[in-house]
């Protein structure tokens, strides 16, 4: 599959098959993140996987996620921004750390979901969480910033494309 392909097939996916993903391809999924560009190569974003079921109960008797298709994902991949990696780095740019840590997750972000996509797997953004109690129970360090997390399992539905701004509306 080529990279338009990928780009125009993913979807957000909020079913999933009842089958778990291996270890193999969270791994293709991680490397294709590790791969992206970020600012003065600063490489500020850190994945936490969850899969395993008894951490996905206590995520929900803690209400972490408001929308049940989140659980039911096999793999749970929160990812962090640590702003603290860009201490050491020239400031001569007016852009903060927070800022400047999220941007390069977001990038790195798309390139995994875009893998996915490749391997025939769906993803889901979902910004919707309980931030601090989330990095309590998987012991997140708290100067990371969580802005999401993205599921990833095996579609159980094909969604429709959602509907885009036409080219001349966002082109200034
Ligand atoms: C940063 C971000 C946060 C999102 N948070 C949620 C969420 O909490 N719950 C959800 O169901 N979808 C969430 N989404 C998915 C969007 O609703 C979805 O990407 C958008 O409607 C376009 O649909 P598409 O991804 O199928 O093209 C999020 C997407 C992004 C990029």
């Amino acid at each position: 599959m080529d990279v338009k392909k990928a780009i125009e097939k993913r979807r957000s996916i909020r079913k999933y098959q009842d089958k778990e993903i291996s270890d193999d391809l969270i791994k293709e999924l991680i490397d294709a993140a590790r791969l992206a560009p970020s600012g003065l190569n600063t490489q500020p974003s850190k994945y936490l996987v969850v899969k395993d079921s008894e951490i996905k109960n206590k995520l929900r008797e803690n209400g972490i996620f408001s929308q049940d298709f989140v659980y039911q994902a096999s793999a749970i991949i929160v990812c962090c921004a640590d702003p603290g990696a860009y201490k050491e780095r020239s400031e001569k740019f007016d852009n903060p750390n927070e800022i400047r840590a999220i941007r390069d997750l977001s990038i790195a972000s798309s390139f995994l979901v875009l893998r996915a996509t490749e391997l025939g797997l769906g993803t889901c953004y979902v910004g919707w969480i309980n931030r601090e109690k989330i990095r309590d129970i998987l012991d997140i360090p708290r100067d990371y910033r969580i802005p999401y997390v993205i599921t990833v399992g095996y579609p159980a539905e094909q969604p429709e494309s959602t509907s885009r701004k036409n080219i001349d509306e966002i082109l200034l």
